[in-house]
């Protein structure tokens, strides 16, 4: 790593290796600062995909807690050794919970130790030392017995182990405290009833004491600081696919997301079936993550909510069922109740179920998604039915549209034309596409209507092999043809008002899709090299677009180096971004024109020991940005950008 490091920094200030046009020059003119940026620009996209929220965000770490599943055994075992005689079934009579009615009941004879064990998502990671909080509900049919939690680590130790008892003939919540005595990322926990006796248990649950912001039932701080590291400007939520549903009675509907967790129903996740090379038969989403968990995030970390609704569409890659446009009402209602749960008075119906889950002052949410990847005239009809009444009732609600799953087909271009004439405000394109594409399209909005809708990159991510392909990886390569990108973003921001990676996370042992902005275990967060350039940008937004020009450049560096610059108003700053896409080291000259004295500053370098290089959990920093303390003494000032780089450079101006 250290070495790698120094490497860096001599091929940032030597000239030794470079191979490059003498004159390779950026010009930044520092003198005319462009359009403003959005603030909210470089965000988020969030979905449940790959356990991104149940066995992910969601720090529950029990499996198929309620026996809800089709299979309400699933993620369950019994566990009866020779000499125990017992039985367990699932019932639903007099539950603990109508809205999710099944239970456990664990009948014993007392012959010897009896009862259950889950296995969590993919195991049930634990760090030595740490608190975790169980709880489950627990009626006492018959007899006195009594029941031991224990929690075993992977290789069957016993972490920790805890007794309860004092049941009675009514559901009552039972809690304790384990505090297990080594990590263990694969472990599981049991269930066992000890002398003769009946007992019904439902909601077993197991949190880290030590969630984001230490919230009771909240989500995994690892996975949130991630986020917040990126300093987001939005978070869109919950996808993605999963609104649209495979079918419409499938699909995301955020009333039932919000209240008290036990009654938020059950429903199968679209990604349990989606691919049949990637089958999850155990993915189900209990949205102990939901609507208002979403806005309460994104309140921590600072991000604009943007939430997606369906519009009333089913995903067109599968049954493409469609509500008749005459009973879109319910839908737009939704939509309509969705914006009184974020903002309005606590007086209100809606905001005032929000007052009720701890949060009376408004989400202050702005903007809003209709549908996620919709095409064709269907769409159109159902959008225009949606905007004539959000537009009536809330003008100051931006509404995203949908551009269809291709940054470039007819249906792309049909929305389009269609998006245009209804006056969109925003639309947001989908680009999932070989490294070379993100590198051909980097210009591509310098020539976008500027008098039309806005554009949401709102998903994008370079495919090494094809999409969904699950050969895909999250290489160096990748990512650097992202950031060649997000330079053609940037520099027109005026136009691309934000943008988003996708998807987010992925569970190293139960995702569906690749590549994925971040990597996940049952314990650790790892941070891809297009989670880095994302974070680049994000973390160097700047409120100004500087004019670039690049100049005398080879034949090779023309085609594949780019550039963009900002200017950052509150620190003084300006931050330039270069891309080096060649295979060579490329020596350029920076001219900030119009800079009378240019002060200290940073500079932080992208680059890796080769293309294909990943970060894995083995060596999660391979490839992770260096960064060095930067005085150019003056308004020009030459770089070596190194081969297959994105370099930072961000200094303070005097004008
Ligand atoms: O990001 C994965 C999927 O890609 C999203 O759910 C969908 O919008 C797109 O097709």
């Amino acid at each position: 790593m250290h070495s790698f490091h120094s490497f860096l920094c001599v091929l940032a200030f030597g000239a030794a290796g470079a191979s490059s046009a003498p004159g390779a020059t950026l010009t930044v003119d520092v003198e005319r600062p462009g359009a403003a940026i959005n603030p909210a620009m470089w965000g988020v996209f969030f979905e449940d995909i790959n356990f991104g929220a149940d066995g992910g965000l969601y720090a529950e770490l029990i499996k198929n807690r309620g026996f809800e599943f089709p299979e309400p055994m699933m993620g369950w075992a019994t566990l009866s050794p020779s000499l125990a005689r017992g039985t367990v079934s699932v019932r639903s009579d007099q539950p603990f919970n109508a809205k999710n009615p099944r239970y456990l009941r664990i009948q014993s004879e007392g012959t010897a130790p009896f009862g259950v064990s889950n296995e969590g998502f993919r195991g049930i990671g634990v760090r030595a030392g740490d608190v975790y909080d169980f709880a489950m509900q627990v009626r006492l049919v018959s007899g006195a017995p009594r029941l031991t939690v224990r929690l075993y680590g992977s290789d069957g130790a016993v972490l920790e182990s805890v007794q309860l008892s004092d049941f009675t003939s009514e559901w009552r919540r039972q809690a304790a405290v384990l505090q297990p005595k080594a990590t263990s990322d694969k472990g599981w926990i049991a269930l066992i009833v000890e002398g003769a006796g009946t007992l019904d248990v439902d909601f077993v649950s197991l949190f880290p004491r030590a969630t984001w912001k230490q919230r009771p039932g909240g989500l995994r701080a690892d996975m949130v600081q991630a986020l917040a590291d990126l300093k987001p400007g939005f978070l869109r939520f919950p996808g993605g696919c999963i609104v649209e549903g495979s079918h419409l009675d499938r699909r995301y509907q955020w009333k039932h997301t919000i209240g008290p967790v036990e009654e938020r129903p059950l429903l199968i996740n679209r990604w349990n079936y989606e691919f049949l090379h990637r089958p999850t038969p155990d993915y189900f989403q209990s949205f102990g993550l939901g609507f208002f968990e979403y806005f309460q995030l994104c309140a921590d970390i600072g991000a604009e909510p943007l939430p997606i609704v369906n519009c009333g569409m089913a995903c067109q890659f599968n049954s493409g069922e469609l509500c008749a446009l005459d009973d879109l009402g319910s839908y737009i209602q939704d939509a309509l109740d969705l914006i009184e749960f974020a903002n309005g008075p606590v007086t209100s119906e809606w905001g005032a179920k929000r007052a009720a889950m701890g949060h009376p002052e408004p989400f202050n949410m702005k903007m809003l998604g209709i549908g996620n990847e919709q095409w064709g005239q269907q769409y159109v009809d159902r959008y225009t039915k949606f905007a004539e009444v959000l537009k009536a009732k809330h003008p100051e609600i931006t509404l995203v549209a949908a551009a269809g799953p291709s940054p470039d087909d007819e249906r792309f271009h049909f929305l389009w034309s269609k998006l245009r004439e209804l006056r969109a405000d925003i639309v947001d394109e989908h680009a999932y596409a070989k490294p070379s594409w993100f590198l051909d399209q980097a210009h591509r909005y310098d020539h976008y209507d500027r008098a039309g809708p806005k554009v949401f990159m709102g998903e994008y991510a370079a495919q090494t092999v094809a999409v969904v392909s699950v050969e895909n990886r999250n290489t160096h390569e990748a990512a650097i043809a992202e950031a060649a990108f997000l330079t053609g973003l940037e520099r027109n921001a005026d136009v691309v008002r934000m943008a988003a990676y996708a998807p987010l996370f992925a569970h190293i042992d139960a995702w569906q899709w690749t590549p994925n902005l971040l990597w996940t275990d049952n314990l650790r967060t790892l941070r891809t090299p297009n989670y880095h350039v994302q974070a680049l940008f994000s973390r160097n937004r700047g409120d100004r677009i500087l004019p670039v020009v690049l100049t005398e450049l080879s034949e090779g560096e023309a085609k594949r180096i780019y550039a963009s610059a900002v200017e950052d108003q509150v620190a003084g700053e300006v931050v330039v971004k270069l891309v080096n896409a060649t295979g060579q080291t490329s020596r350029m000259q920076v001219a900030l024109t119009g800079a009378a004295r240019v002060a200290g500053g940073s500079l932080t370098v992208l680059a890796a020991d080769a293309v294909t290089a990943e970060n894995t959990f083995e060596v999660p920093e391979r490839i992770a940005p260096q960064v060095t303390p930067f005085s150019p003494g003056g308004g020009t000032f030459a770089l070596d950008l190194p081969a297959h780089s994105l370099t930072v450079v961000r200094v303070a101006v005097v004008r």
